[in-house]
C-alpha cells in the first residue's frame, strides 16, 4: 500500500444496552481491535479523535478525511473479540464505508454484527461476505435484492429466520449463494430456477419445509455445488423423479441429507445422478433410500472422493468397481448391507482413509488386502456379524490410524499378534466378540489411547502392567471377561473418567493407585472378588456419579468418607460383608440434588463424532469469481477446483445428563444399628434398599420426606415398631417391602398403600391391617396359607423377585436415559453401564417373572 492513509474509524457501538454503564470499556476494546487491524494492514489511524469522556451512546459521527477511491476490497473479518461479547449485539456502522466510494467487496465475517446502521453503501457491491455473525435483519436481504451486480452473497452461520425472500432469486448476476446454517423456514422459492449464473448454491442446515423439486435446477448449467439439508426436522421432501428432468449441469458437490429424498415415490437414489460424471463429493445420508449399493456411482465418477450414504435402507452386498478408485471416504453405517467385504478392497480403494460400515449385517472376516490401506484413519466395522479369527497385525504400519472399532461382532481368536506402529491410535474397541487369550502387553505401546473397550469377551489372565503406560486413557472397560488377579499397583491414570471392571474375577484390595484418577465419573468393580475395606480415599473422586461395588468380599464398615462424594447418583455396596452401622452422614450426600458442576459433565467421556465440513473458498478478483483449492493445509491459489476439508475432531460430550436415576443399595450385608433419620434428607432419591441386614430399631418417620421415592426395601432385618403412617404420603412409591422384620401395629391405610401385595408385609407376626380384605379389629392379619407355604419354600426366589423389581425400574430409568444417549451418539462407550444394568435386570426378569 503506497502512502500513509489517514482513516478515522469508528466501528461499533453497543446496541444491546442503552444505559451506558460499563459500555465505554467495551467500545474502547472495539476501537483497539480496529486500530490493530488497520495497523496490520498499513493504514494509519494515529489521528483518531479522543473519545474519552464522551457519552458512549452518542459516540458516532467521527469524520473521515480523504476518500480512498482505489480501495475496492475491504476485509474486516475477525475484528471483534467475540469471546468478550457473547450476548452483545453490534451494529455495523455504515459510515465507516464513507472513505471507500468504489468498494466492490466487503467482508465482515466472523464478528458479532446483527445489522447495518443503514444500507446505502451496499447497492454497488459485487461481493458481500457476512458469514459467522448474528445478523437477523431481514430488511438487509430485501435491500440486497436491489443490487445489480452482486456475484457473491455469503450469509451462512447467522441468525436469519422466517421465509427466504424470493426476490434474492432475481439477482441474476449471483454466482455464489450461501445461506446455510440459519433458521430459514417455509418452502424454497421456485424462482430458484432463475438464478441463471449460479455456480455454488448452499442451502443446508436450515428449517425449510414442504416439497422441493430438483427439476427446478435443471437449466442451471453452471451449477457445480448444491447442498441442502435440514436440521433433522423431517419437514422437507426433496423430489428428483417427478417431474423427471435432464440436468444441464455437471455437479462436483451434491449434498441432500435429511431431505426425505423421494419419500413420496420410489425412495430410490436419484436417477439424474446417472448423468453425472464429475462428482467429487456425494452425501445422501439420512434419507431412508432403498435399493442396492450404487456401485455405478463409483464407476461413473472416477474422481469421487467422498461417498456418504449413512442411515438409509440399502441392501445386498458391497460391490466395488473392477478398477482402482481413489475414494477417500466410504461411509455406509446404519444400512442393511450384508455379505462379505470385497476381497480385493485394499487393492481397489488404495487411498481410503475413512471406512465406516457400522450397524449393517456384514459377515465373514476382514479381507487381508486391508493391509494395503496406508492412509487408513478411521475403520469402523462395529455392530455387524463379522466372524473368524481376529487379526490385529493387519492394521500394523498404518501411521494415520486413529480409530479402530470392531465391537459387537462375532470375532474369535486372541489378540496376541501385535498392532505395531500405530502411534496415533486413540480408540480401540473390540468389545462384545468372542476374543479369548489374555490382554496382550503390546496395548501398552499405544500410548495415545483415550478409549479402550475390551468388554464382553472371553479374556483371561491378569491385567498386564504395560497398561499403566496408557496415561491419557479416559475410558477403560474390561467388564464381562474372566480376568483375575489383583490390579497392578501402577494403574494410576489421572485422566480416567470411566472405569469398568465389573463381572470378572479380580481379587485383592481396591488398589490405592485408583485414587490418582480424580476425575472418575463411573467406578464399577461389582461382581468380582475384591476384598479388604472400602478405602478412605474414596472421597478423592469428587466427580463420581456411579459407585458400584456390589458382589465383592468387602469387609469393615462403610467409611464416613463416602459421604464426601457430592455428585453421587447411584451407590451400590450390596452383597458384601460390610459391618457396623449406616453412617448418618449419608444424609449429607446429594443423590441428585446438585445440578452437577458443569465442568464435570462437560468433561464426561468422549464423543468421537466425526464432524464433516465441505468448505469451499471462493475468491473474487473484480472480474469474476474463482475457486480455490486446498487440501487440508496445502493451499495453492488460482486453480479452478473445489476445496474439500475434513476435520475429524475430538469433541467433548456436551449433552447434559442431569436427570439420573438416583439410588442407594446397601442390601445383603451385615449392617447393624438403626436406620439413621438423616436418610430422610436424601430428597431426590428414587430407590433405597437396606434389605438383608441386621438393622434394628424403628423405621424413621423422616423417610416420608423422600417424596421422589419409588422403591423402598427394608425386608429381612430386625426392625421393630410400627410402619410410620405418613409413608402413605409417598405418591410415587410403587414397590414397598418390609417383610421379615418384627414390625407391629397397623398397616397404613391409604388407597395407594393398599395396592402393595401381601408379600410386602409377610413375616411380621404383630402387624395387622387391611390387606386383601383382612380387617384389623377382629384379628391379626395373616397371610393366606398357600402363599405362606410358597414363601417358606421359595423364600430365595421371592428375594430375587424383590431384586428384580428394584432393578427393573433402575434399569427403566437408565434405559430411557441411555437409550437417548445411544441414539444420539451411537457410541459404544455406554455399553458398559447399559449392559450392566439392562442385562442384570433383563436376566432376572426373564428368569423369574
Ligand atoms: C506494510 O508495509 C511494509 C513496508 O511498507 C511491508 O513490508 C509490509 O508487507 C506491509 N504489510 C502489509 C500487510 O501490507
Ligand atoms: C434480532 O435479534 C435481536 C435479539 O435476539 C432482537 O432484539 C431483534 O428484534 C431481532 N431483529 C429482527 C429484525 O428480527
Ligand atoms: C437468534 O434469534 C433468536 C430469535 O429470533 C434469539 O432467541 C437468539 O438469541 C438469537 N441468537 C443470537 C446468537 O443472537
Ligand atoms: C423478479 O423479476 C421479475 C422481472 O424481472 C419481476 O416481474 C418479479 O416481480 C421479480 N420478483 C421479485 C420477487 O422481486
Ligand atoms: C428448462 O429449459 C427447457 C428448455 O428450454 C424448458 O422446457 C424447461 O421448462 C426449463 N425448465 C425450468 C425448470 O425452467
Ligand atoms: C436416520 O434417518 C431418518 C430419516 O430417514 C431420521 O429420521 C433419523 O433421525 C436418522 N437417524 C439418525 C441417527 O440420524
Ligand atoms: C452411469 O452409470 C449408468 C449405469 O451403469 C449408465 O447407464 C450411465 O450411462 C452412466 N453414466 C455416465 C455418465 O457414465
Ligand atoms: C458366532 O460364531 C460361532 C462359530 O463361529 C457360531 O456358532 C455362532 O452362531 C456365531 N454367533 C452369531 C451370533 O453369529
Ligand atoms: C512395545 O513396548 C515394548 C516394551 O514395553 C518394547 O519392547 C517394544 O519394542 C515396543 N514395540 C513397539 C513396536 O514399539
Ligand atoms: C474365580 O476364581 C475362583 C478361584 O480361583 C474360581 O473358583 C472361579 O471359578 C473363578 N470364576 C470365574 C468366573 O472365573
Ligand atoms: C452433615 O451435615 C450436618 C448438618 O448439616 C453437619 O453438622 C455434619 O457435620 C455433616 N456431616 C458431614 C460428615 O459432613
Ligand atoms: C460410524 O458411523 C456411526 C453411525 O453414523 C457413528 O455413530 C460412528 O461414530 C462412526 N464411527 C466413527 C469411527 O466415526
Amino acid at each position: 500500500m503506497s502512502g500513509r492513509l489517514v482513516v478515522a474509524v469508528i466501528l461499533v457501538f453497543e446496541l444491546a444496552h442503552h444505559a451506558c454503564n460499563g459500555c465505554l470499556e467495551k467500545e474502547r476494546l472495539g476501537l483497539l481491535e480496529v486500530k490493530r487491524f488497520f495497523n496490520a494492514h498499513n493504514f494509519s489511524i494515529d489521528s483518531l479523535p479522543s473519545w474519552s469522556g464522551r457519552n458512549c451512546c452518542e459516540w458516532d459521527g467521527v469524520q473521515c478525511h480523504s476518500p480512498i477511491p482505489h480501495i475496492l476490497r475491504l476485509s474486516l473479518s475477525t475484528l471483534l473479540d467475540i469471546d468478550h461479547s457473547q450476548h452483545m449485539l453490534y451494529l455495523f456502522h455504515a459510515s465507516l464505508l464513507n472513505p471507500f466510494p468504489k468498494l466492490e467487496s466487503l467482508d465482515l465475517s466472523h464478528n458479532a454484527f446483527s445489522a447495518f446502521t443503514n444500507h446505502k453503501y451496499l447497492k454497488n457491491l459485487r461481493e458481500l461476505t457476512l458469514n459467522n455473525n448474528r445478523f437477523n435483519d431481514s430488511k438487509l436481504l430485501q435491500e440486497l435484492c436491489k443490487t445489480k451486480h452482486l456475484v457473491k452473497l455469503d450469509i451462512s452461520s447467522n441468525n436469519f429466520s422466517g421465509e427466504f425472500p424470493e426476490c434474492v432469486m432475481n439477482i441474476s448476476s449471483l454466482e455464489f449463494l450461501d445461506i446455510s446454517s440459519n433458521q430459514f423456514t417455509g418452502t424454497l422459492p421456485s424462482t430458484i430456477s432463475t438464478l441463471k449464473s449460479i455456480k455454488i448454491l448452499q442451502l443446508d442446515d436450515n428449517n425449510f419445509q414442504g416439497t422441493f423439486s430438483m427439476a427446478l435446477l435443471a437449466n442451471l448449467s453452471n451449477l457445480k455445488v448444491f447442498q441442502l439439508s435440514t436440521k433433522n426436522t423431517n419437514n422437507l421432501q426433496v423430489q428428483t423423479e417427478t417431474p423427471s428432468f435432464l440436468p444441464t449441469f455437471q455437479l462436483n458437490v451434491l449434498k441432500l441429507s435429511h431431505c426425505n429424498l423421494n419419500s413420496k415415490t420410489s425412495s430410490k437414489i436419484p436417477m439424474f445422478l446417472m448423468s453425472q460424471h464429475a462428482l467429487k463429493f456425494l452425501d445422501l445420508s439420512h434419507n431412508n433410500l432403498v435399493g442396492t449399493f450404487p456401485v455405478w456411482l463409483l464407476k461413473n465418477n472416477t474422481d469421487l472422493e467422498y461417498l456418504i450414504l449413512t442411515n438409509n435402507s440399502l441392501t445386498a452386498t458391497l460391490q466395488l468397481p473392477p478398477f482402482k478408485h481413489h475414494l477417500l471416504h466410504l461411509r455406509l453405517s446404519c444400512n442393511t448391507l450384508h455379505g462379505h467385504l470385497p476381497y480385493h478392497m485394499g487393492f481397489l480403494l488404495p487411498s481410503l482413509s475413512h471406512f465406516n460400515v457400522s450397524r449393517n449385517s456384514f459377515e465373514g472376516n476382514i479381507p487381508l488386502s486391508i493391509r494395503k490401506l496406508q492412509s487408513l484413519n478411521i475403520f469402523d466395522l462395529s455392530n455387524n456379524k463379522f466372524s473368524g479369527k481376529i487379526r490385529m497385525s493387519i492394521f500394523s504400519s498404518m501411521p494415520e490410524l486413529s480409530r479402530l472399532q470392531l465391537g459387537n461382532n462375532n470375532f474369535s481368536g486372541n489378540i496376541e499378534d501385535e498392532l505395531q506402529d500405530s502411534p496415533d491410535l486413540i480408540v480401540l474397541d473390540i468389545s462384545e466378540n468372542r476374543i479369548s487369550g489374555s490382554i496382550p502387553s503390546w496395548i501398552g505401546n499405544l500410548t495415545d489411547l483415550l478409549y479402550l473397550q475390551l468388554s464382553q469377551n472371553h479374556l483371561k489372565g491378569k491385567l498386564p502392567i504395560e497398561l499403566c503406560s496408557l496415561q491419557f486413557l479416559k475410558f477403560f472397560d474390561v467388564s464381562g471377561n474372566q480376568l483375575h488377579g489383583s490390579i497392578p499397583s501402577c494403574f494410576n491414570i489421572p485422566s480416567l473418567n470411566y472405569l469398568y471392571m465389573q463381572h470378572n474375577n479380580f481379587s485383592g484390595p481396591i488398589p490405592k493407585a485408583f485414587s490418582k484418577s480424580k476425575e472418575l465419573v463411573a467406578f464399577d468393580l461389582s461382581q468380582n472378588r475384591f476384598s479388604g475395606h472400602i478405602p478412605s480415599w474414596i472421597n478423592k473422586f469428587s466427580s463420581l456419579q456411579f459407585l458400584l461395588l456390589k458382589g465383592n468380599h468387602l469387609r469393615g464398615s462403610i467409611p464416613r468418607h463416602v459421604c464426601g462424594l457430592r455428585e453421587m447418583s447411584i451407590m451400590d455396596l450390596s452383597g458384601n460383608k460390610l459391618k457396623g452401622s449406616i453412617p448418618s452422614c449419608l444424609g449429607n450426600m446429594s443423590f441428585g440434588i446438585s445440578n452437577g458442576s458443569k465442568s464435570s459433565y462437560e468433561s464426561m467421556g468422549l464423543d468421537f463424532k466425526s464432524v464433516f465440513f465441505v468448505e469451499i473458498d471462493v475468491l473474487f478478483d473484480g472480474k469474476g469469481m474463482f475457486w480455490r483449492i486446498s487440501h487440508e493445509d496445502k493451499y495453492s491459489e488460482g486453480e479452478i477446483e473445489v476445496n474439500f476439508m475434513t476435520k475429524n475432531r475430538l469433541e467433548q460430550y456436551k449433552g447434559n445428563i442431569l436427570k439420573y436415576m438416583c439410588g442407594l443399595d446397601l442390601s445383603n450385608n451385615e449392617l447393624s444399628g438403626t436406620i439413621p433419620p438423616q436418610i430422610g434428607y436424601l430428597h431426590k432419591i428414587h430407590a433405597l434398599n437396606f434389605s438383608h441386614n441386621k438393622l434394628k430399631g424403628r423405621i424413621p418417620e423422616t423417610l416420608c420426606e423422600l417424596k421422589q421415592m419409588e422403591s423402598l426395601d427394608l425386608s429381612y432385618n430386625l426392625l421393630s415398631g410400627g410402619i410410620p403412617s405418613n409413608l402413605s404420603q409417598l405418591d410415587f412409591l410403587s414397590f414397598f417391602n418390609v417383610s421379615y422384620n418384627n414390625l407391629s401395629g397397623v398397616i397404613p391405610m391409604s388407597p395407594h398403600f393398599r395396592t402393595f401385595v401381601e408379600g410386602s408385609y409377610l413375616g411380621n407376626p404383630n402387624l395387622c391391617g387391611v390387606v386383601a380384605g383382612e380387617g384389623c379389629s377382629s384379628h391379626k392379619w395373616k397371610p393366606r396359607n398357600q402363599y405362606e407355604g410358597l414363601m417358606r419354600d421359595e423364600g430365595d426366589k421371592i428375594n430375587e423377585y424383590v431384586e428384580t423389581f428394584y432393578w427393573s425400574f433402575v434399569a427403566s430409568y437408565l434405559m430411557v436415559l441411555l437409550g437417548l444417549v445411544i441414539v444420539l451418539f451411537v457410541n459404544p462407550r455406554w455399553r458398559g453401564i447399559w449392559f450392566y444394568f439392562v442385562h442384570l435386570c433383563c436376566s432376572y426378569l426373564f428368569n423369574y417373572v
